[in-house]
């Protein structure tokens, strides 16, 4: 087993929480979203003020991201490989927004209008967590860490063509399917085989979702997440797996207390939950009050996900993709 320790970390962040969507091409419609403005952190030049629904907007021509000098090559090269560990699943190889419902980051206005992370930084350490909108976990990944992504961000942007289209040269490859299916099936029976079988509920997943990038994010993930925490609009378009159980959340106030009911969003200074009665409450958080314990029925997936090597990831695929 190997772990290492920015996937570790990536992972820690994913055990808070994670819900992911297998569609998602296209920058999402925003919903309102009231104390999603962070704050600049201390030390750091306090942002521009965003446009609500920061990022999805027409911008101007010119952003500080395409004036900015190149960044030093070393460090673009530690923050793609940060990249690649921490946010490619999401945001996708291109930056253009991944199968699990990140955002094109080509296009967002915030990653146009930060000038050295600073912007992007405390979305990584807080993550976003929005009604509607698939989770982006928090990363506790050092600012440093955040700043060389950020110079990777950079430098993509600087080359990207109008229109958020995909930069030139290097083509992303589309065979993913490059594993050993016969060892994705050892590991199969050694990691997953407790919880599922292939003759049991994954029987046909391969024919369920044919596509083998989206079949690697479910597994990876555990989830598509459709129709779990509130849909979007567009239809999903192959395989619908069935909803998920959500997230849910217990908040014991101060006094004692204790409400529980499925999480509909945190962030550092509010909880909402809609508990069985339906009625959502949101609670403002101070530190450790109230205490809140999230409960993720996908643990199991989030416990093996620091454990994955990149090769463990081709095999099981190349083996799930043989359950048709
Ligand atoms: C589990 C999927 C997931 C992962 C992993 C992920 N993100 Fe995100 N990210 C999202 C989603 C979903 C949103 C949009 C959420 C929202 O706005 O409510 C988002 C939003 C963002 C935004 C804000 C874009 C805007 O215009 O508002 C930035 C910047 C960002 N992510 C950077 C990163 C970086 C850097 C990493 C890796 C350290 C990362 N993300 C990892 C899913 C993810
Ligand atoms: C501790 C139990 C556990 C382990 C271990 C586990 N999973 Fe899962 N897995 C789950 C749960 C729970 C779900 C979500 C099922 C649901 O919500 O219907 C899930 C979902 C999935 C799905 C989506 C299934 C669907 O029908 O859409 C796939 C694929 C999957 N897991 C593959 C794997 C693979 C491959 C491994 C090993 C590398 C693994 N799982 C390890 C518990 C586990």
């Amino acid at each position: 087993m190997r772990v290492n320790v920015p996937l570790a970390a990536a992972a820690a962040a994913l055990l808070i929480t994670v819900s992911v969507r297998v569609t998602a091409q296209g920058p999402p419609v925003q919903p309102p979203t009231p104390a999603r403005q962070q704050p600049a952190p201390a030390g750091q030049t306090p942002a521009p003020a965003q446009p609500a629904g920061g990022g999805r907007g027409r911008g101007q021509a010119t952003f500080p991201a395409q004036q900015r000098p190149p960044g030093d090559p070393a460090v673009v090269q530690r923050g793609k490989t940060l990249y690649e560990i921490n946010c490619r699943l999401c945001h996708g190889a291109d930056l253009r927004g991944g199968d699990m419902g990140g955002v094109n980051l080509l296009r967002s206005q915030l990653v146009l209008n930060d000038q050295a992370g600073e912007l992007i930084l405390p979305v990584v350490q807080n993550g976003r967590q929005n009604p509607g909108m698939p989770v982006m976990p928090p990363f506790p990944l050092p600012p440093d860490d955040v700043k060389a992504i950020a110079e990777y961000v950079h430098s993509v942007v600087a080359q990207a063509r109008p229109q958020g289209a995909p930069p030139p040269g290097e083509d992303v490859p589309l065979n993913i399917v490059v594993g050993d299916a016969k060892a994705g099936e050892a590991y199969f029976n050694a990691k997953c085989a407790a919880c599922h079988s292939p003759a049991g509920d994954l029987r046909g997943i391969a024919t369920r979702v044919p596509q083998p990038m989206q079949l690697q994010n479910l597994w990876v993930a555990g989830q598509g997440g459709f129709g779990g925490r509130g849909g979007r609009g567009g239809a999903p378009a192959a395989a619908e797996p069935a909803p998920r159980k959500p997230v849910t959340v217990a908040v014991t106030t101060s006094n004692g207390q204790r409400i529980e009911g499925r999480l509909d969003r945190i962030d550092d200074f509010y909880v909402t939950l809609t508990p069985s009665d339906g009625l959502q409450r949101t609670f403002r958080r101070s530190g450790d009050v109230p205490r809140v314990e999230i409960t993720d029925p996908l643990d199991g997936h989030k416990k093996l996900l620091v454990q994955y090597t990149d090769k463990d990831i081709h095999d099981v695929t190349a083996y799930l993709v043989t359950l048709k």
